[in-house]
């Protein structure tokens, strides 16, 4: 299928444009390189043996956005881009609701006019705020703490109106967890701009040397150890529920599910994990409560399994082996 997949030469986008190629589907990356590197692109050609078909763009241009439809015969999209820092999210309100709102309903619109309505979104467990029961299911309550968090309601909330306005839509809703991890050859990875506002790739850049140590952002909650616990999910996992629900795009249809785990771990249980892959210490400090952060959030997985015949196959110890093994051959990322 020729799929469209804007902000596809970012983090999660790249590794789902290398599963689609594997799978035998045509992707088409539309990309602003606003939190991406070029340097994917030549990365991109060698896990995949082909060059990819690239469209430098902003998916706000609405008139770019329905020639490229056009011309590239798209069939469905898959719609990474947009911004994705929920701290920035509270300072810069409009370039969050610019970007992530304004630019998907640009999409639609292209989309519309060429008669494409299908729809992949990327979506986050954001949408379920502070949770009122763990393990998550989509049909737990939604509400947001933060802006970020606000523009991805509104974006399914726009999504769901659309699917009912007429016929031939049909969209699914992915809630990712929290992602993390590489490509196992260690040619594509996460590559965040300036300080990390994630667990992850800070701990990631302090094993290489960059950072001198993990700020820990709280050790009073109510978890096993008071540290915040996580579904974290490896990148390649989420790629393949991409490809998965793809794979179920044909039926009219507006379904959330959550890519998650359904297994939490906490902060100091992730420090761990991580030293053993990389083989040293990570040094830590234990500092005051995030602000918006929730105690615990992981996922009931059970839909996924049974609608996209899909679950996560790696654990923890695959994730910080990946992570490092991509960090430590690309100390600066993709700079
Ligand atoms: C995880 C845990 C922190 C950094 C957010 C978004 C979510 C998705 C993933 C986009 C928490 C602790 C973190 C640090 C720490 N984003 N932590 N020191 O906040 O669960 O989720 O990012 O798709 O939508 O909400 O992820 O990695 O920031 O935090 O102690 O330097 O690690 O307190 O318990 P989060 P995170």
């Amino acid at each position: 299928m020729k799929i469209l997949v804007t902000g596809g030469a970012g983090y999660i986008g790249s590794h789902t444009f290398v599963e689609l190629v594997r799978e035998g589907h045509e992707p088409v990356i539309f990309d602003n390189f606003s939190n991406a590197s070029r340097e994917i692109l030549p990365r991109l050609e060698q896990l995949t043996g082909k060059t990819p078909v690239m469209i430098e763009g902003d998916i706000r241009d609405t008139v770019l956005l329905s020639r490229t439809l056009s011309q590239q015969g798209a069939e469905a999209v898959i719609h990474f881009a947009g911004a994705k820092a929920v701290g920035e999210s509270m300072k810069d309100p409009l370039k969050y609701y610019s970007n992530n709102v304004t630019g998907t309903q640009s999409l639609l619109e292209a989309m519309q006019e060429n008669g494409v309505r299908k729809i992949v979104f990327s979506s986050s467990a954001t949408v379920y705020g502070d949770p009122e029961q763990l393990p998550i299911p989509e049909t737990h309550p939604l509400s947001t703490a933060n802006t970020y968090g606000e523009t991805k309601l509104v974006i399914e909330n726009m999504l769901r109106a659309v699917s009912s306005s007429g016929p031939g839509w049909s969209v699914i809703l992915l809630r990712y967890f929290n992602p993390v991890g590489a490509h196992e050859t260690g040619l594509i990875g996460e590559s965040p701009d300036g300080i990390p506002n994630n667990l992850m790739p800070y701990i990631c850049q302090v094993a290489v040397g960059r950072r001198d140590k993990l700020q820990v952002y709280g050790n009073d909650y109510d978890t096993p150890d008071g540290t915040g616990v996580r579904d974290y999910i490896h990148v390649k996992d989420l790629a393949a529920g991409h490809v998965a629900a793809i794979n179920r795009i044909e039926a009219p249809q507006c379904t959330a599910i959550n890519l998650g785990t359904g297994r939490g771990t906490s902060v100091l249980e992730m420090v761990a994990a991580f030293s053993e892959a990389a083989g040293k210490p990570i040094p830590y400090e234990i500092m005051g409560r995030r602000e918006g952060d929730v105690a615990s959030c992981y996922a009931d997985p059970g839909l996924a399994r049974e609608y996209l015949g899909w679950e996560a196959r790696f654990g923890i110890g695959e994730m910080c082996r990946d992570a490092w093994n991509w960090q430590s051959r690309n100390p600066m990322g993709y700079e």
